[in-house]
């Protein structure tokens, strides 16, 4: 059975993890900064890469430990090529090379996204291309239509903030604290959704896209009027965001692409009311629903080994030359969204 090692590191969390090609996840290790940047309020760049050089290694070594592997017992060595914060991406992706140049394993340079994007095939085995993806992460707010490994569609992005951008802006806003979407949902859950009466940008065009800086700016304000409680506050943000995703979804949902589940992937995707809401959505359409496990939801390096099982299965391997990206998106013949500050 064929073993990939993979390694994550392109945002503030390091990992490694060994998983097979069969989906057995043999171990998994991941190693988290958060304490690092919480007095920023954010993810500092240059403090995310000098602790990725300092705790990978170790990461490696221990993921082989628990799993009583030798490298030479590994068959592809898979690492995080982007997009992400570029310091962090080579540690991950040199790494990565090194390893797979000593021990002459093939390399597979895994788009973070695609990691996301294939996650719910290593937590549900019986979950088939094609299916909708909503893939509601830090940096991204994306649907794709998800037909194999390197082939994705996509179908609507955000025109301005990512979707977990909003929940971790809105946590500073609120004073909830780093990391914001954990903050939010907390809060939340003590609050009255219908008490604050806040904008769903986008909802009901014909134009797919989603859109959450107005969202953001309408949080400030009422933070701002001492009129609310954090908690209504927290809990009418977070079901404006609720409905703007089932809005968008529900468009795609009616446009009728073949589409054997509607899937839900990112680090949003841990967000247990989002995920109850697009539970409901797909039941509403007679479709299957898959959302992998929390801990496969946000940052880690089993999803990175897997997107890398399943290239290698399809022959997709890269040579030691291969680029670390800050900025590449999982469709590059997608149209750009219209407005300012277009994420990939
Ligand atoms: O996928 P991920 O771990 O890293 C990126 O690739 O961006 O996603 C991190 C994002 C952060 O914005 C974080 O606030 C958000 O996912 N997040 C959540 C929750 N857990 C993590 N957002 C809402 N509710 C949650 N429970
Ligand atoms: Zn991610």
């Amino acid at each position: 059975m064929t073993i990939i090692l993979g390694l994550e590191s392109s945002c503030d969390e390091t990992a490694a993890a060994l998983v097979t090609a069969r989906g057995d996840i043999l171990a998994h290790r991941l190693a988290t900064q958060e304490e690092a940047h919480r007095p920023y309020g954010g993810v500092v760049p240059e403090i995310a890469a000098r602790a990725h050089v300092e705790v990978l290694t170790p990461l490696i070594a221990g993921a082989l430990a628990d799993a009583k592997l030798t490298l030479d017992q590994v068959d592809v060595i898979a690492a995080t090529a982007g997009p992400g914060l570029i310091g962090g991406v080579m540690v991950g992706l040199v790494t990565g090379k090194a390893l797979a140049h000593a021990a002459k394993k093939p390399l597979i340079a895994v788009n973070h996204l695609e990691g996301h994007a294939l996650s719910p095939r290593l937590a549900d085995p019986t979950l088939q291309f094609p299916y909708l993806l909503l893939l509601v992460s830090g940096g991204h707010c994306q649907l794709l239509h998800v037909k194999g490994p390197g082939a994705y569609a996509r179908l609507a992005t955000t025109i301005d903030d990512a979707a977990g951008e909003a929940f971790d802006k809105t946590a500073k806003l609120l004073g909830l604290g780093y990391p914001g979407g954990p903050a939010v949902e907390l809060a939340a859950a003590c609050g009255d959704p219908g008490a604050v009466p806040l904008p769903r940008p986008l909802l009901g065009t014909s134009e797919p896209h989603f859109s959450f800086a107005g969202l953001k700016s309408a949080v400030m304000r009422a933070a701002q009027s001492g009129a609310y409680r954090v908690e209504d506050i927290a809990a009418s943000f977070q079901q404006a965001v609720i409905d703007c995703l089932i809005d968008r979804t529900a468009r795609q949902l009616g446009a009728g692409l073949p589409a054997n589940a509607l899937v839900v992937a990112g680090g949003v995707a841990a967000n247990k009311p989002i995920r109850a809401a697009l539970e409901a959505l797909a039941h509403r359409h007679d479709l299957r629903f898959v959302a992998p496990p929390l801990w496969l939801c946000t940052d880690n390096a089993a999803m990175i080994a897997w997107a890398g099982a399943e290239r290698h299965a399809a022959g997709l391997i890269d040579d030691l030359t291969v680029p670390a990206r800050p900025r590449w998106p999982l469709d590059p013949a997608a149209e750009k969204a219209r407005g300012a500050g277009v994420k990939a």
